[in-house]
């Protein structure tokens, strides 16, 4: 009796205690959303496609929700406590670093997880590049079909002429006209006598020029959008942050917000809490008769943050996404590192990247195409005496030069020595093609 009674009770306190945790902490995939627009995850993730980071679609089969938040708010302290898969991962990305988000609490990260769990599959994708409607691919496939209509028609209209002079000529001369029929082959005597009198090698290249030349044209615009190179491509942010202030004028250093550039792939886009640690306090109050810059407030807005709050409450839990423009996108076939020639080859930003410090908006400053890349790995000069990871490359060199002397390949044009990467195998193909 006292047992039974005691079951009850302990059931009925288990359900108090846990009714409200679970109606309060239940996964939002909407508050998920959010949070993933608001921490930019999108600008090294999507959901069904490998961009800098893996699809995460399905991840959570893949991975258990505790790894999960452990990856995601700090990876970096995650593989140092030696967990194999977050090490092994990190192997297969090549060492991009993905950022660390400790902004996020636990019940933020499982509304993430829910939202990657539940997000609708897209049932048909367009790919659009920044800056360049879809349409604009579409429209080209629309000039196809009506040009391959029009040549239909065409084809109909001389077919009907035909039909009705045969008819003439086989009453005028049956005889002569069956024997003329009989000589022809098949498919010219199915074509309208025009088309069927013409030279074969003209009638072929006709043909291909009506269906090959917007087939090429389709092709080529094609390549060119999707590819989304674009030499001075400066699309407006949704901030309008600029690079000659932060950069320029008060001096930050590149690495203060494109962080992960010396040892990872990417640079990355800072997350907004990184222009939280000077704009809690920089708000240009003065500037703006007391009220907070409309820019700044942006940043706020897009955090859910009130300055006016209470200490420990000015984060809400409403923040909307802030979606920068990507200028600088190389297709998927090409991979490009930026530790590599940040730390390893020791060059600028600005080599590539023009004077970024003196713009207003940034701008793509180079094409970024395989030209490009070519002409500096045949011409930039490396640093190989100073740096181990070259030691077989020098010491290659050294034993040339002292074999050939003045002959020697390693020698440029002004007969001092130069190494360039197109030495050290920079100019073949499976270095930056998958
Ligand atoms: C700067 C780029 C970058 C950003 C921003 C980023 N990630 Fe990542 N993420 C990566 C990379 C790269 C990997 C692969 C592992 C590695 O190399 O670090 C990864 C791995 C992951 C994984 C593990 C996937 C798997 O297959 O096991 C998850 C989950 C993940 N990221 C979630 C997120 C979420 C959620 C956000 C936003 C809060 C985010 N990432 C933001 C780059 C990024
Ligand atoms: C205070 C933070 C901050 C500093 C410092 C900073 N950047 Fe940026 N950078 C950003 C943000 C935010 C964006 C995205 C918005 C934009 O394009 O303006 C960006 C965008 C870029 C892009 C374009 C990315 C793309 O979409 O392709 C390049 C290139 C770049 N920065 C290079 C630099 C260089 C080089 C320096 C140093 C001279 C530098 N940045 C300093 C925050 C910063
Ligand atoms: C190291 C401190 C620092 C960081 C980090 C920083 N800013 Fe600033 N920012 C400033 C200062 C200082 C000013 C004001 C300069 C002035 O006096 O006009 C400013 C001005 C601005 C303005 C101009 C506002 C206006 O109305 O004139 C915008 C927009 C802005 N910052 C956005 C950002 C964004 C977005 C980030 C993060 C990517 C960021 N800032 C990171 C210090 C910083
Ligand atoms: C050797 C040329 C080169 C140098 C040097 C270089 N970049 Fe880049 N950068 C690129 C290319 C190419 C891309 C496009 C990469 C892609 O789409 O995969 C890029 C993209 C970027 C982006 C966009 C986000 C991303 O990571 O794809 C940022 C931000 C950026 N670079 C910042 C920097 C900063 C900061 C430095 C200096 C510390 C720097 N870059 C040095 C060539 C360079
Ligand atoms: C130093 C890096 C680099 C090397 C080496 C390189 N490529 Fe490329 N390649 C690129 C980049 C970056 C692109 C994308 C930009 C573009 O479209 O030009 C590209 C684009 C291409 C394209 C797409 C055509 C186009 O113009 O869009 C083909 C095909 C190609 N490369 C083949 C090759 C072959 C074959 C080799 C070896 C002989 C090679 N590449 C070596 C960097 C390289
Ligand atoms: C301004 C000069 C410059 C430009 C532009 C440039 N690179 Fe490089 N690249 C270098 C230097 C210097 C190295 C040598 C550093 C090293 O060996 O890692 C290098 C090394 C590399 C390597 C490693 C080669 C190896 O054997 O270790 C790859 C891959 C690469 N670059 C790809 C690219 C691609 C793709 C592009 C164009 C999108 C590009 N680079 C544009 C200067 C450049």
């Amino acid at each position: 009796m006292i047992i039974k009674h005691l079951k009850g009770w302990a059931l009925l306190a288990i359900l108090a205690v846990s009714a409200p945790v679970i109606a309060q902490d239940a996964p939002s995939a909407e508050e998920g959303k959010k949070l993933y627009e608001a921490n930019n995850c999108g600008s090294c993730h999507a959901l069904d496609k490998k961009v800098v980071g893996p699809a995460l679609r399905g991840v959570t089969d893949r991975r258990s929700e505790e790894w999960l938040i452990q990856w995601i708010r700090n990876n970096e302290k995650f593989r140092k406590s030696g967990d194999a898969d977050a090490n092994a991962l990190y192997e297969e990305y090549g060492g991009a670093a993905m950022n660390i988000f400790e902004n996020l609490n636990p019940d933020q990260v499982k509304h993430i997880l829910e939202y990657i769990k539940t997000a609708p599959v897209p049932t048909q994708e367009v790919a659009v590049t920044p800056g360049q409607p879809a349409e604009d691919n579409s429209n080209s496939i629309y000039i196809l079909l009506i040009l391959v209509a029009v040549f239909g028609v065409v084809l109909m209209v001389l077919s009907k002429v035909k039909n009705s002079l045969l008819r003439v000529a086989a009453e005028q001369d049956p005889e002569a006209y069956a024997e003329q029929m009989s000589k022809l082959p098949l498919w010219k005597r199915l074509l309208p006598s025009k088309l069927a009198n013409m030279n074969t090698t003209v009638l072929s290249l006709f043909v291909t020029i009506i269906i090959g030349l917007p087939m090429a044209g389709y092709g080529y615009k094609f390549s060119i959008s999707e590819v989304g190179v674009q030499k001075g491509y400066a699309p407006e942010q949704p901030i309008a942050f600029s690079h000659k202030l932060h950069a320029g004028d008060l001096n930050l250093n590149c690495r203060y917000c494109h962080s992960t550039v010396e040892e990872s792939k990417s640079a990355s886009i800072p997350a907004l809490n990184t222009c939280m640690n000077c704009h809690k306090g920089v708000q240009l109050t003065e500037k703006y008769n007391g009220n907070v810059s409309p820019e700044i407030q942006k940043i706020y807005d897009a955090l859910d943050y009130d300055p006016e709050a209470k200490p420990g409450e000015e984060y809400g839990s409403n923040p909307k996404p802030i979606r920068w423009v990507r200028i600088h996108n190389l297709p998927d076939h090409a991979y490009f590192n930026h530790s590599q020639h940040v730390k390893v080859g020791k060059l600028e930003c600005q080599t590539c990247h023009g004077p970024i410090e003196q713009m207003e908006r940034v701008q793509q400053w180079n094409t970024l195409q395989m030209g490009w890349c070519i002409d500096c790995h045949r011409n930039a000069g490396i640093d190989a005496a100073n740096n181990n990871y070259y030691a077989a490359l020098h010491a290659k060199a050294a034993g040339d030069i002292e074999n050939n002397g003045n002959n020697s390949q390693y020698f440029g044009p002004d007969g001092k020595v130069r190494i360039t990467p197109a030495m050290n195998g920079g100019l073949e193909c499976a270095k930056c093609h998958y």
